[in-house]
């Protein structure tokens, strides 16, 4: 069985993110998505609430599975051994990242491949920090969120008091 890692942030998960996961689906057997730590980002969800999140988003999608581990992504493929690791590549700014991420996880996880998947032109500008700053800003966010976590993200920016210019 071929398995297939998307891993990422997801805070929270876009339709960007959605279109990568289901594309995914048409390449592995199994595609797991994995809500993991990145030390540079603060988060505006914890982990478990992301992986609620995305257990809701992709609920009708059938060969997907939503996890959460909190240590290196080449070790986690390994334990499941998964054949590949799908990142989405929306602009040239996002390949050096990237790029840098891939030969790591080369190094540390010689088995594991990453595979580039050339975003859906629709979302090529889409980022879950750009859709928390329109929400922060009070502005529609409905087509960049799944419809189903899109009172959660509104919900959690007025609770941690993050509008801006608003009375
Ligand atoms: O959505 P993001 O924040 O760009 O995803 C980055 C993420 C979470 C996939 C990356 O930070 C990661 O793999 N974190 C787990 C720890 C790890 O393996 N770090 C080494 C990668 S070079």
């Amino acid at each position: 069985m071929k398995i297939g890692i998307c891993p990422g942030s997801f805070d929270p998960v876009t339709m960007g993110h959605l279109d990568i996961i289901s594309r995914s689906r048409k390449i592995f057997d199994h595609v797991i998505v994995a809500v993991m730590i990145n030390p540079a980002k603060k988060t505006l969800f914890t982990v478990e609430e992301r992986i609620d999140l995305l257990k809701r988003a992709t609920a009708d999608m059938e060969n997907v599975e939503v996890v959460g581990f909190a240590g290196l992504l080449a070790e986690y493929a390994r334990q499941r051994g998964a054949t590949a690791v799908v990142k989405g590549l929306r602009a040239v700014t996002d390949f050096e990242y990237e790029f840098q991420q891939a030969l790591t996880n080369k190094k540390l996880n010689p088995d594991m491949e990453t595979l580039f998947m050339t975003t859906n032109s629709e979302h090529m500008f889409l980022s879950s920090s750009i859709v928390k700053q329109i929400a922060m800003f009070g502005g529609d966010i409905s087509n960049f969120v799944p419809e189903c976590i899109l009172e959660d993200v509104k919900k959690r920016i007025c609770e941690d008091q993050l509008l801006i210019g608003q009375k």
